[in-house]
């Protein structure tokens, strides 16, 4: 009953009006705010992005330094975090751990609670920014067994992320500016993406008005699926698969199968829901894993020839040419990660970092728009018609 559209995952209903990002999947362009993302990438710093995306301007030099002030003023976490991270087993997986501890923020900000409140919103906001490094850090020394390395303001955001991820106390960490800039822009690749399954989830979860710090925690969760932000696990999962079967010469059989609908196998970091022509951070994420791996003397990468040759074949295969499947960004974002030291688990971590402030961004318009109204979908319902419950001996 009733006259609804049906339309299963959204394939032809907008949901919102949004004027933060714009995506052309059939050009393969991606604009912040109207900017391309290969300048942002190239001209821009992961703060200045923020910035962007959350007050719809680039800021000027002093505005710049007053941001930059202000969120290295919210890094430390609460002390208390570390308890709360303790109750987890030490093999617990990152994106668990981070959907925890997001959600715990929560419970410590009782000045930031009001998600209908601007003001609320604002410092909610910083916070998350400043603090998500923090956080994705502290998951990772905690898995480790390493002592916790408190957040250093002296350093660029990218900067402080590495020293707190490989940095000791015994050791003063040397910032490689290789490695900072290849961190930037992967924050900057990632920072958002317009109406996908995460965003979404965050403005239907703020929607009903709870706490904004649990509306970016149900970010985290959505995010970390394997169809969504964890397909950068995955896809450098499916590559060192590859590499123990056989590697490049294995590509042409491991093809086979995914081209076999029956396999169930994917070419993991391939297609996307919106891009029907090369996404373009991926092109930038090549960039990157070239001048990374150059840096590192590490050009001889196998899985990086591995997935050369698997990019190569599949931009020739019908398969792939008729489906309009191209690499998305995690195609190569995985192999930069790795060359950098990252666990392959806490790849999605290090998306959900660079990702909060799109959140942000997006959950603040929906707020401001007169229109914002509770998310309640309808349904087309196709279940039992009336019936009467029956004594338990007669059912
Ligand atoms: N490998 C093999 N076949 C594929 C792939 C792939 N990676 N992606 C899509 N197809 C096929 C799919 O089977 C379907 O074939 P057919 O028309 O014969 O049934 C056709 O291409 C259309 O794909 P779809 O699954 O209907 O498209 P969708 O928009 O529902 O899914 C997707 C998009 C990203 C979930 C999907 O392409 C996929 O699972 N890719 C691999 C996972 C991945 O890399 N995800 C990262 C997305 S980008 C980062 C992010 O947004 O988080």
């Amino acid at each position: 009953t009733g006259m609804f559209t049906y339309d299963p995952g959204f394939l032809s209903t907008a949901a919102t009006q949004s004027a933060i990002t714009y995506i052309d999947g059939d050009k393969g362009e991606l604009l912040y705010r109207g900017y391309p993302i290969e300048q942002l990438a190239t001209q821009c710093d992961y703060l200045d992005t923020c910035y962007l995306l959350l007050k719809g301007e680039l800021p000027n030099a002093p505005q710049r330094d007053e941001f930059h002030n202000l969120v290295i003023k919210h890094t430390m976490v609460n002390e208390q975090m570390q308890f709360f991270l303790r109750g987890f087993r030490r093999d617990a997986h990152p994106m668990a751990v981070l959907t925890g501890l997001v959600g715990a923020l929560s419970a410590f900000y009782h000045d930031s609670t009001d998600i209908n409140n601007p003001e609320h919103r604002e410092i909610a906001a910083i916070r998350l920014i400043a603090k998500m490094p923090t956080l994705v850090a502290m998951a990772y020394k905690y898995g480790m067994g390493q002592p916790y390395m408190y957040p250093r303001n002296d350093l660029s955001y990218a900067g402080n992320f590495l020293r707190m991820m490989f940095g000791t106390p015994c050791e003063d960490y040397k910032v490689n500016p290789v490695i900072e800039r290849a961190m930037d822009r992967i924050f900057i690749l990632h920072a958002d993406h317009e109406q996908n399954a995460s965003t979404s989830t965050v403005r239907l979860c703020g929607s009903s008005g709870t706490n904004p710090f649990a509306a970016i925690a149900a970010g985290v969760a959505c995010l970390w699926g394997p169809a969504h932000g964890g397909a950068n696990e995955a896809c450098l999962n499916m590559l060192e698969d590859i590499q123990r079967m056989g590697g490049v010469a294995k590509v042409g059989e491991f093809m086979e199968k995914v081209k076999d609908k029956n396999s169930g196998v994917k070419l993991m970091g391939f297609g996307h829901r919106v891009y029907k022509n090369y996404d373009p951070r991926a092109k930038l994420m090549q960039e990157t894993c070239n001048e990374v791996l150059a840096e590192l003397g590490l050009e001889n990468d196998p899985l990086f020839k591995l997935a050369k040759q698997l990019e190569k074949i599949a931009l020739e295969d019908d398969y792939f040419v008729q489906r309009k499947l191209y690499p998305n960004v995690d195609f190569y974002s995985g192999i930069v990660q790795r060359a950098i030291g990252i666990p392959v688990n806490l790849f999605t971590g290090i998306f959900a970092l660079a990702r909060t402030v799109g959140w942000i961004a997006q959950l603040n318009e929906m707020i401001g728009d007169p229109e914002y109204k509770i998310g309640r979908p309808r349904q087309l319902f196709t279940g039992s018609v009336r019936r009467d419950v029956q004594p338990l001996t007669k059912r």
